[in-house]
């Protein structure tokens, strides 16, 4: 049995789970702190474990990264993480010649640093290969061939071998103008995900540098992240892993289908008030190859009805407006939230499905607008403690 771990936004991880089970078949299963799981048949060097690796890295749209997990299981202090590291078998899957380097994450209270966990599971690695094979690895924190990852969330102690690699999954190379506020791409695709969008017409007023529309038209058309990946995945470094970076011709048979029918016209629409962001946003949509599929135009969230003409109707809108920490104030935003749910009301939206940290000002103006929410999935977004809304015109 060889265990897979894919990483996704912490809260979200049932919705990311459902997500690879519909999509790919897999069977997965979420887990905590940002984990789903999937266990397959057979040793890692498995054909079916190899391509549900290169799967995954090429066409997921909801992970961060995937790797295999080595070991995991409880571990109260540092000497029972070196313990349990020094247990896993390496053997088929780093040769005693290649550099590594261990990651650490460490979540919660603990009397040693990230720095100390990473030293110990990294020597517990050393001393493993070293009575297996006789060579002591070498270790390469800059550019190392194989990266493993040892997490530590209060005592669960979880070691894996990244098959991504440093840069994860959600940074998608299309991305050439940045955002100090920009959503996650996989968050993006989630949200999609949780608005049960199907391919419809869809809005985002306050679109950013247009991470939510771009990532609705690759949903749609079902175009793999995967193009758009520069420098590669950490597997193609792995020596027993054919390392031609595309899935085999039967996983990539097994791709998701397009939400919608080829040639057919998409009506998606991002609204941006301010001009930098604008500019950012119809770059990256050319980056990305999309400017024939999306519109993006400059207008006021708060006053949908001077930006859509009577003729335009969307019934779903999916959104990250300001938080009022990077962008404008607390007051500020809160006012923009009651205007944004007021004028959408008007315009004919339905669904609103929304991410935002500033709970009890969105659960207002949403009521106060006449909309129901009817689902909140907690999630944490870096450090922030946010919440995507669910909520449906009553
Ligand atoms: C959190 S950011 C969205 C980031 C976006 N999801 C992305 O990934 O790029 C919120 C955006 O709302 C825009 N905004 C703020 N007030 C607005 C308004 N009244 N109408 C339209 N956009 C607005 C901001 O300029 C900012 O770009």
């Amino acid at each position: 049995m060889t265990k897979l771990i894919a990483t996704t936004a912490v809260g979200l991880e049932d919705i990311a789970a459902q997500d690879l089970r519909d999509s790919f078949g897999l069977p997965a299963i979420a887990g905590r702190n940002g984990a789903v799981s999937i266990s397959l048949p057979g040793p890692a060097p498995r054909p079916e474990v190899i391509d549900a690796i290169k799967t995954l890295n090429y066409w997921s749209r909801s992970l961060n990264r995937v790797g295999i997990v080595l070991c995991e299981g409880p571990c109260p202090d540092l000497d029972a993480c070196y313990q349990l590291a020094l247990s896993a078998d390496y053997s088929s899957l780093i040769d005693s010649d290649q550099s590594f380097a261990i990651r650490p994450l460490r979540k919660g209270h603990h009397p040693f640093t990230s720095i100390d966990l990473g030293r110990a599971v990294g020597q517990a690695v050393i001393d493993s290969v070293s009575e297996a094979k006789g060579k002591r690895l070498a270790v390469d924190l800059d550019e190392p061939e194989v990266i493993l990852r040892a997490g530590l969330h209060g005592d669960e102690f979880s070691l894996w071998l990244d098959t991504s690699g440093d840069m994860p999954l959600h940074c998608r190379s299309y991305r050439k103008q940045h955002h100090p506020a920009s959503l996650m791409p996989s968050l993006a695709y989630l949200m999609l995900r949780i608005a049960n969008w199907t391919g419809g017409p869809l809005i985002d007023p306050m679109c950013g540098i247009a991470t939510i529309p771009i990532e609705a038209v690759l949903y749609a058309r079902g175009i793999p992240p995967g193009r758009f990946r520069t420098g590669g995945w950490a597997y193609e470094r792995l020596r027993w892993l054919d390392p031609s970076p595309l899935p085999s011709a039967s996983a990539e048979a097994e791709a998701p289908s397009p939400l919608v029918a080829p040639g057919s016209r998409l009506d998606i629409l991002g609204i941006e008030r301010f001009d930098r962001h604008l500019q950012g946003a119809w770059l990256n949509i050319a980056e990305a190859g999309l400017s024939d599929e999306l519109r993006i135009v400059q207008g006021d969230a708060a006053d949908l009805e001077s930006v859509l003409d009577d003729s335009e109707s969307y019934p779903v809108a999916v959104l990250n407006p300001p938080y009022g920490r990077r962008i404008g104030s607390r007051g500020q935003t809160e006012i923009l939230y009651g205007r944004f749910c007021q004028s959408a009301q008007r315009s004919g939206i339905r669904r609103i499905v929304v991410i935002t940290e500033l709970l009890r000002a969105m659960e207002r103006s949403l009521r106060e607008a006449d909309y129901q929410i009817t689902a909140q999935h907690p999630v944490m977004y870096g450090d922030l403690s946010a919440v995507v809304f669910v909520a449906e015109q009553a």
